[in-house]
């Protein structure tokens, strides 16, 4: 049976993150079903120059990831579809992974508001008890967004900000993209190889290059 993770993207700015844990997941195996928000539409068009339209999200996605889908790779889910299978606690996931996550839907979710499918089915994983990754990018955060990530940590969720480290031996943006993304496959549980983990040696990531 078919058990995809569900990645949502919502409309904070790091598509590149989302990009990121898409390819890793695929890397590693996994099945993913796609639910992106109508906000994160304007990220991707700010930030990649294209976006994913409903009737030609294959297309716009391979271009996007850089990739050819086979056909159960990828499953998507219009974002205002609230019949999708997502929104179901019988459909068969392995969790969720908002990512990037706004302030407005870790409030969504933190609130069970579920305005969209994205919020809906972060919500329903959460009833589930299945794991939810959330990867908010915001600064600086006022009262209100620490209380939704408080409150998300009690449900159950994995708060994992978009806070890249330095101490991997970093030399370009797309390798502090990695990093976050591959702190989020680690919260998943899904192998990968996208950064170098620290083996408690000082400066040793920066010396090998
Ligand atoms: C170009 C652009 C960048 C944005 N960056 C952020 C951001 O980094 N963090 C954030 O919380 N909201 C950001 N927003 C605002 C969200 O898109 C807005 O709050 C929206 O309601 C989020 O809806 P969603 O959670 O359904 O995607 C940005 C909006 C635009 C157009």
């Amino acid at each position: 049976m078919r058990k995809p993770w569900i990645v949502g993207i919502s409309g904070a700015s790091g598509t590149p993150y989302a990009k990121a844990v898409l390819g890793g997941l695929l890397d590693a195996g996994h099945a993913v079903d796609l639910v992106v928000s109508r906000a994160a539409r304007l990220t991707l068009v700010d930030e990649t120059g294209g976006t994913i339209r409903d009737a030609h999200w294959k297309d716009d996605l391979g271009t996007w990831l850089g990739r050819d889908l086979a056909a159960d790779d990828v499953a998507y889910w219009p974002a205002g579809d609230f019949a999708a299978g997502p929104s179901s606690g019988s459909y068969a996931v392995h969790g969720m992974v908002v990512v990037p996550a706004s302030t407005a839907a870790c409030a969504g979710i933190a609130l069970g508001l579920s305005k969209d499918l994205l919020q809906r089915a972060a919500d329903v994983n959460l009833k589930e008890h299945r794991p939810v990754i959330v990867v908010p990018r915001e600064t600086p955060a006022s009262r209100s967004h620490l209380v939704h990530l408080l409150a998300l940590h009690d449900a159950g969720a994995t708060v994992l900000p978009a806070s890249p480290a330095f101490y991997a031996g970093a030399t370009d943006v797309q390798q502090l993209v990695d990093f976050v993304a591959g702190r989020v496959l680690d919260a998943a549980g899904v192998a990968h190889s996208l950064y170098q983990r620290w083996r408690g040696e000082l400066g040793a990531a920066r010396l090998e290059g």
